[in-house]
């Protein structure tokens, strides 16, 4: 036998000389819950590893997911009832304490970078990512809601805008808008090929952002496409867009990879809240060991073609990293 690839795996030492992927801390985002109010934190039960927090505990989350590597964050606000109206008023009030929250983050903690989410759910009484008129989610008429939104996200010092609305044209309005305004330094990570998927249940749980009516499917990607993924890919890239995004991340390893080779732009992957529910349970009930599972779920989606990924995993990534 001439050939004997076993060779190259005799020992630690030569199997980490020849290792083709690496991941560190750098590369991942860590999703956070944001309450009004202070002094609560409460751990959602569909996803365990993770908790919706007062400014006060997000601030301690943060110094200890920096201390392991992990400085990036991606917010989301759990919108209180009396807030939401039909056209999300809230999502650039004055007093939105989503707004002020990342304001105080940035100056206490200067070298944490913020990722907001754009869309209108969370604000919006429908539940639904756009403007909701008779049982048709509008896009043209949601996009100055997203561009008001996204601007007030720039000014309250987030670093990078996410759009994850999936309205058509809203890269390119989102971007000039946020250019009029002066925030031509902001970054947008588009939310490119968002499927409309299953796996979102334990963060709609987490926000109570279900949709009051039908589902997501005439905005979000239909499971069965990836030809509509580049054309999604294509036109982000065009309208201005510094990241493209595929959501969720594992069930799509094939998109990320695809993008990640069509594609000059940074990729970005979100493994989403279903994903990481379902090794969480595994790994409870002793069918899988987490220590094993959980760099090679993470290490699969950089392998893929992402080098961002967002995940609920982060911090213990981090801790994992550093042992
Ligand atoms: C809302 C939004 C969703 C997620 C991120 N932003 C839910 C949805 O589209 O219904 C899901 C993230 C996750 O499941 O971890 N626009």
């Amino acid at each position: 036998m001439l050939r004997r690839p076993r060779r190259n795996r005799k020992s630690e030492s030569i199997r980490s000389a020849v290792r083709e992927t690496h991941l560190s801390p750098t590369n991942l985002v860590s999703p956070l819950f944001l309450l009004p109010g202070e002094n609560k934190s409460e751990v959602i039960k569909s996803l365990p590893v993770a908790s919706r927090m007062t400014l006060d505990f997000m601030l301690k989350e943060m110094e200890a997911s920096i201390e392991v590597g992990i400085d990036k964050f991606m917010i989301f606000p759990a919108i209180p009832e009396e807030h939401k109206d039909k056209v999300a008023t809230y999502s650039y009030a004055e007093d939105n304490f989503y707004l002020r929250a990342a304001e105080l983050i940035k100056k206490e903690i200067p070298e944490a970078v913020l990722i907001s989410d754009v869309a209108m759910d969370p604000y919006s009484t429908d539940g639904h990512d756009g403007l909701v008129i008779g049982k048709e989610i509008v896009n043209d008429q949601t996009l100055p809601i997203l561009d008001r939104m996204a601007v007030a996200q720039a000014q309250a010092g987030f670093d990078i805008i996410g759009p994850s609305d999936m309205m058509d044209g809203r890269i390119e309005s989102i971007r000039t808008a946020m250019d009029e305004a002066g925030y031509y330094n902001t970054s947008i990570m588009s939310y490119c090929a968002k499927y409309a998927s299953g796996f979102y249940g334990p963060f709609r749980d987490a926000l109570d952002s279900a949709p009051g009516f039908g589902d997501k499917k005439t905005y979000q990607m239909d499971p069965a496409n990836k030809n509509e993924a580049l054309i999604e890919a294509e036109l982000d890239t065009q309208e201005g867009a510094d990241f493209l995004m595929v959501k969720p991340a594992l069930n799509y390893l094939d998109v990320i990879h695809m993008l990640n080779s069509e594609f000059d732009l940074p990729i970005a992957a979100y493994h989403v809240s279903g994903e990481c529910a379902m090794l969480l349970a595994a790994c409870e009930k002793g069918w899988l060991d987490y220590d094993v599972v959980m760099p090679e779920t993470l290490l699969s989606i950089k392998r893929a073609g992402a080098d961002v990924i967002m995940t609920y995993l982060a911090k213990s990534f981090g801790e994992f990293y550093h042992r």
